[in-house]
């Protein structure tokens, strides 16, 4: 039996799509003391691989063309040589883009199925989910009454820190891109409004949603939506940078117009990277298993079937996003 794996060919200029990806065969890893090998069931499909593609990033050495791409996955324990795990036993790790990986003990975490199918584990129950929990709660510190603007709102960060917001009693605005999205942020999420960017004119839907201003930008894209939200926020208001998704495949980057307004707004700025904070990922975990076991929280998983599907999944992200997370059954 050998091991799949896809494998970045060349470093992308621009949108990243399949021609930068092949797919190769190698030995299965024999795993040593205190290791364990999983037989990866879904990868995960998230719009920071882009990024690791640019390699060195501020968080990662990157992903050199040769290599194999990185990423979170689930997957079923099948030979262990630690104490900890068992055969059989389902694993959350970082495993990579390929059918069977090997870790150190250490490094994975248990997880339990009964809680939610295994996509979750990567998506609500996962880095995203952890993302939005610290995003919103460590940063964005939203209270009752105020008003709360996210965008990419449709996607795993944005829906799940949107919930967080309405759980606080805040008035939410999502920006997504499309109709159907729209509707889903509304009725599923109970989001107070919601803005298509695709066909409406932002800053005239904002006027029209959120007269009083805004005190907590919660922001996934960047780019000419960030400097639109910038023009509306309120005294003392913050924004949150937890990803600027619109900037991560073009060239030259979109220059911000308006950074004025944090001067008098009084507002605060602040970016972050989740796994900075990984003291803070057991009260996340935790919390949210919670939450999505009592049907608190709600979430969506697409499944694009196949591991040679992996770069299609990726690519569809940034084009064509379906509601939620994206994984690859392996
Ligand atoms: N700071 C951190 O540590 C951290 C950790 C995880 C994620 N992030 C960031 O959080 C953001 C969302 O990630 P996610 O996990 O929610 O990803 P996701 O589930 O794959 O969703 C991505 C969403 O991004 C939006 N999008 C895609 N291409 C876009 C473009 N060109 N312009 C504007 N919006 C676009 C779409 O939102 P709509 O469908 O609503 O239009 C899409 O659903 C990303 O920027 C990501 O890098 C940051």
């Amino acid at each position: 039996m050998k091991n799949k794996q896809v494998i970045l060919v060349k470093k992308p200029e621009g949108l990243i799509n399949e021609s930068h990806f092949s797919i190769v065969s190698t030995d299965i890893p024999t795993p040593k003391e205190g290791e364990v090998l999983v037989k990866n069931r879904y990868v995960s499909i998230d719009p920071y691989l882009r990024l690791l593609t640019e390699e060195p990033t501020t968080f990662s050495r990157g992903v050199k063309p040769g290599s194999r791409m990185e990423s979170w996955s689930v997957g079923e324990v099948v030979e262990s040589k630690s104490p900890v795990f068992q055969s059989g036993q389902y694993v959350l790790g970082y495993l990579g883009w390929q059918e069977y990986g090997l870790s150190n003990e250490r490094e994975l975490r248990p997880i339990d199925p009964s809680i939610a199918s295994l996509p979750a584990f990567l998506g609500v129950l996962g880095m995203p989910g952890i993302t939005a929990y610290l995003g919103m709660f460590d940063y964005g510190k939203p209270q009752a009454g105020q008003t709360v603007l996210i965008s990419a709102a449709a996607g795993t960060v944005g829906m799940t820190a949107g919930q967080f917001a309405k759980m606080h009693s805040c008035k939410v605005v999502g920006i997504t891109d499309s109709e159907e999205k729209c509707r889903f942020l509304l009725e599923e999420l109970n989001f107070d409004s919601a803005i298509n960017e695709k066909r409406e004119n932002l800053e005239e839907k904002l006027k029209q949603y959120v007269p009083e201003g805004i005190d907590l930008y919660y922001d996934n894209v960047g780019g000419e939506t960030l400097d639109t939200a910038l023009l509306f926020l309120r005294k003392n208001s913050r924004v949150v940078i937890c990803g600027m998704i619109s900037q991560y495949n073009v060239k030259t980057p979109y220059a911000i117009k308006n950074f004025e307004r944090l001067h008098s707004a009084r507002a605060t700025l602040k970016g972050f990277i989740v796994g900075d904070r990984t003291d803070r990922w057991p009260e996340a975990i935790r919390r949210l298993e919670v939450w999505v076991k009592e049907k608190k929280l709600k979430h969506r998983e697409n499944v694009f079937h196949g591991l040679e599907n992996a770069p299609k999944a990726l690519h569809s992200i940034f084009t064509n996003a379906p509601i939620g997370k994206t994984v690859v059954e392996v």
